[in-house]
């Protein structure tokens, strides 16, 4: 079992875009993936159909025991099971601890290849958690003027977070995101990542699609709903270099 972690600190960079549609992909891909909504907002719950007011989530199964098949939602999309997000109903984040996720998460190992956490921007104690748990981290970055500062930044906070908690975090890649290929800026800027970053770029950037856009308000990953559409094909792409990736990091 791989545990991914999708973070960046800004917002808007297709987090839960990606967390939704990288799932999908790989449950396309013939694994068995759990997305977990790990942010207060549930955009990745509502994202594949589910209504996050309607049942108990992941609060419920951190802080009060409620055990995982009473909050686990089966099937989503073939391959893809769902534990919803249920943050808004009340803060439960003064009950957590650092480490709560990844202790509930190891009961999973057997039944799951890939878990996909996606988080909310703030570094709070919630995406604490998602980082404690998980094997790697994905980073979308879109790309803007001050993508490489953020970048740098957001690498100084982890390697705070990973100093503080004991802990490595391996970065799986950083995934460019709602990309402008005629753009002439974009170019560049790409360019430029490459260069500086290298391989931790993914080959696979993720570019500007309408269709990323309309499949969740009918709850659906892209697969669902646009299975041609340039969405489709790049989160298959990311699909294949995340298992080459993992694969590595498995025998490494
Ligand atoms: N490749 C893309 N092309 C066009 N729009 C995109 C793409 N990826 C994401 N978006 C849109 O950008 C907005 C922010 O994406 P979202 O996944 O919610 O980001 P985050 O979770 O990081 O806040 C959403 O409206 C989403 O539909
Ligand atoms: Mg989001």
């Amino acid at each position: 079992m791989t545990v991914i972690a999708i973070y960046n600190r800004k917002g808007g960079v297709a987090k839960t875009t990606t967390a939704i549609n990288l799932a999908a992909a790989l449950a396309n891909n013939q694994k068995r993936v759990l997305l977990i909504d790990n942010a207060p907002q549930a955009n990745a719950t509502a994202g594949v159909g589910v209504n996050p007011s309607a049942q108990p989530g992941i609060a419920a199964w951190l802080t009060d025991s409620i055990p995982v098949e009473k909050v686990l939602i089966h099937d989503v999309y073939q391959n893809l099971d769902l534990i919803p997000s249920d943050y808004s109903k009340n803060d439960h984040s003064p009950f957590l601890d650092r480490f709560r996720l990844s202790n509930h998460i190891s009961s999973l190992a057997t039944r799951y290849d890939f878990i996909i956490i996606d988080n909310d921007p703030t570094l709070d104690l919630l995406t604490e958690n998602a980082l404690y748990a998980a094997d790697t981290v994905l980073i979308p970055l879109r790309i803007d003027k001050f993508a490489l500062d953020g970048y740098r930044e957001l690498r100084r906070h982890l390697r705070e977070f990973e100093k503080e908690t004991h802990s490595h975090l391996e970065i799986l890649g950083i995934l460019l995101t709602q990309y402008e290929s005629r753009t002439r800026v974009m170019k560049g800027m790409r360019k430029e990542l490459q260069t500086t970053l290298g391989n931790l770029v993914f080959q696979t950037t993720i570019r500007k699609n309408i269709q990323l856009v309309e499949a969740p308000f009918l709850g659906r990953p892209i697969y669902d709903y646009a299975p041609r559409a340039k969405g489709a094909i790049d989160y298959e792409a990311l699909a294949q270099e995340v298992l080459e990736r993992t694969k590595k990091q498995a025998v490494s």
